[in-house]
């Protein structure tokens, strides 16, 4: 049997991290859904969970799998995309500076708007396809975040991870990747130097319609990460035991899924490539 550390992403996935239940062996987590945990004669909680909103061990095994294939120091879930979208841009103080794609999911474009205007936050949005229009929206020791999303839903466009954490940094902000559209099966935005990178996992990362769900990953355990999880805790934003549970599951047939839907948009490409009626495949 191999060691946790020669795991490849796909065995990792498969076995959710060679997940093996310590009290009965099992090979999948229980479903725990206490929200409430008791405490001893002293008034100490007797395991490590006080309440389901601050912590809970459905979290536990799910946001390990997501720190690993990420190749992150922690990754925190939440009960939808958004929810954790919102989570980091809770972080920002007013006055402070947020740059962004023109073209992004709605969601977090709505989502920026409302903010800026709200509780005057600066926001400059650049083309996706122009990495100067970045450069030259960023304000040194004024941008706090710099937020892509590549590929860009719904044009999918591409944008250079690594020259957007370069631009990012050098004015003092950090690096944020809206990942949902490029699993951690093909593109670790943490490798390219992206500070944190996000996933709506209902999509890829679950895989079968049926969970909302949210992920982030950081690539240090820092004041912001800190900041986010306590973010978490008082917005309620937590993602149930049970939708937990089944992206958990739907996770461990990622790398098969991913492989498959490139396999059939390869195919899809290949046999329209030359149709005279399309413009650009
Ligand atoms: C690229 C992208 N980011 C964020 C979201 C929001 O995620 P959720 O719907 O899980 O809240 C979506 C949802 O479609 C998305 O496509």
């Amino acid at each position: 049997m191999s060691s946790d550390q020669e795991l490849s992403i796909e065995s990792r996935l498969a076995q959710a991290s060679h997940y093996i239940d310590e009290v009965t062996g099992g090979v999948t987590p229980p479903i725990q859904l206490s929200t409430t945990y008791a405490r001893d004669d002293d008034y100490e909680y007797i395991g490590a969970h006080s309440y389901a909103r601050s912590g809970h061990p459905a979290w536990l095994v799910l946001e390990k799998v997501c720190a690993e294939i990420d190749g992150g120091a922690g990754a925190l879930c939440f009960a939808s995309g958004m929810a954790a979208i919102c989570a980091v841009f809770e972080t920002v103080d007013s006055g402070r500076h947020i740059v962004a794609p023109r073209i992004m999911y709605h969601g977090t474009h709505d989502w920026l708007r409302r903010i800026a205007q709200k509780r005057g936050i600066g926001l400059s949005l650049f083309d996706a396809t122009d990495i100067e229009q970045l450069r030259a929206a960023v304000r040194p020791g004024e941008t706090e975040i710099v937020w892509i999303e590549t590929p860009v839903n719904p044009t999918w466009d591409v944008i250079d991870i690594a020259a957007a954490a370069e631009i990012a940094h050098a004015a003092g902000a950090i690096l944020a990747v809206d990942a949902t559209v490029s699993s951690p099966v093909t593109t670790r935005a943490l490798d390219f130097g992206a500070d944190i990178v996000f996933h709506s996992a209902t999509k890829y990362m679950n895989g079968h319609s049926d969970v909302l769900a949210g992920v982030l990953v950081s690539g240090r355990d820092d004041d912001r990460w800190q900041d986010i999880r306590e973010v978490r805790k008082l917005t309620g934003g937590i993602l149930g035991p049970m939708e937990a549970w089944l992206l958990l599951r739907g996770m461990r047939t990622l790398a098969l899924r991913y492989r498959k839907s490139s396999q059939n948009a390869l195919q899809l490409a290949q046999h329209f490539e030359n149709d005279a009626r399309l413009e650009r495949v």
